[in-house]
């Protein structure tokens, strides 16, 4: 008898080009797990209209996500790429959970802040929803898919009963959520889901903005030189990191007084392989400059590949959804299986056949 492998399931919004956070922080690390492990990546059609967007865009954004996905070195045929909306579970098993979610736990999650934040909106301490001075903007609301999306999130993972969530820094707040909801699910109903793990890469887990290495590096940042995408011209990803923000001082170091720099180092560490301190010593007496044209380099000879494989991939719309109908498939059969557990243990009658 063949033992069965761990399952991982993970996801990304197709809501434009992956960046090279999403890379190093996540789809690198999927690539390197597909051989040890049963592995379901998802694209989650239904996160991404949790905020202002438009149908066609995302029809064209769902398929290239999957062409994005393949070109990283997401094999699908050792791997299932699905896309959300495709798989009837998610929403049903969202809802579930939904019954067993205290609204104060959605309202304390950081990025449903942040996002509150962005329409003008602030979280006070008592978890009420306030306006401040901007959120008098006319027409501003926060839908409650915005809140509700850390439940989706957890039915993605839980209707899988996945062992290993590979994420960047940013969802471990949503992954402990995961975590607790399934262990009240246990607790409420009995034995049900598997607890998920997250694994969280030392290296890449939080690339940071280059004109603003405080914040995350994202695709929703105003200031767009902040942002390398993964299908971005070799041309605009050297203008970019050439014109990152570095910090005072001249010497080339990882440390906290200089998050320009440690980020610059973060980079080229995870797309070369080289560990920090080698780089280190060996830009020792180098300005700046040099690091940036290195860190370009570096980025530039991992991301050409990928750029020439998806060119390939995304001019073949019948490879692409043949790739998510398999994906699907496979999805939706693991899926089954979970929801009708779940309906059994919530008291639903079953279907009458
Ligand atoms: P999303 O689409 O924002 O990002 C996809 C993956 O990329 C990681 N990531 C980063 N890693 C390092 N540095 C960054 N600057 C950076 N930006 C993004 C994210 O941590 C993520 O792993 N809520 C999820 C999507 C989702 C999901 C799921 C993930 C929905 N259901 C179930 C795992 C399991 C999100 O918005 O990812």
């Amino acid at each position: 008898m063949t033992e069965s492998k761990p399952v991982i399931l993970t996801c990304a919004q197709p809501t434009g080009q992956l960046t090279i956070g999403n890379f190093l922080g996540a789809v690198k690390n999927w690539a390197t797990m597909l051989d040890d492990h049963d592995c379901y990546f998802g694209i989650v059609d239904m996160h991404a209209i949790t905020v202002k967007y438009s149908p066609a865009e995302l029809r064209e954004n769902t398929l290239s996500c999957a062409a994005q996905y393949i070109a990283c070195g997401l094999d699908p045929k050792r791997s299932n790429i699905f896309v959300q909306s495709h798989v009837t579970g998610h929403t049903e098993l969202a809802w579930l959970l939904s019954c067993i979610t205290p609204i104060g736990e959605l309202q304390r999650m950081t990025q449903f802040k942040e996002k509150a934040a962005k329409l003008g909106f602030n979280v006070e301490e008592d978890n009420d929803l306030k306006f401040t001075h901007e959120g008098a903007r006319a027409g501003a609301s926060v839908n409650s898919g915005l809140l509700m999306y850390p439940v989706l999130m957890a039915a993605d993972i839980l209707l899988y009963n996945a062992d290993l969530v590979p994420v960047g820094n940013d969802q471990r707040q949503h992954l402990e959520l995961c975590r607790d909801l399934a262990q009240r699910f246990n607790h409420t109903y009995s034995d049900t889901f598997t607890i998920p793990k997250s694994f969280i890469s030392k290296q890449g887990a939080r690339v940071m903005a280059l004109q603003n290495p405080e914040r995350k590096m994202s695709k929703s940042d105003e200031n767009q030189s902040s942002t390398l995408y993964i299908l971005d011209d070799p041309s605009v990803l050297k203008k970019k990191i050439m014109s990152s923000v570095t910090d005072s001082g001249s010497k080339i170091v990882a440390s906290k007084e200089k998050p320009g720099v440690s980020n610059l180092l973060q980079i080229y560490s995870s797309m070369s392989g080289r560990s920090v301190p080698d780089i280190e010593s060996s830009l020792k007496g180098e300005g700046y400059g040099t690091l940036k044209k290195e860190v370009a380099d570096s980025v530039i000879s991992v991301l050409e590949p990928v750029q020439a494989k998806y060119k390939e991939l995304i001019d073949d719309k019948s490879y692409l959804e043949g790739v998510l109908r398999s994906g699907a498939e496979a999805a939706q059969q693991r899926a089954y299986k979970v929801l009708f557990k779940v309906y059994r243990k919530a008291g639903f009658v079953e279907r009458p056949r």
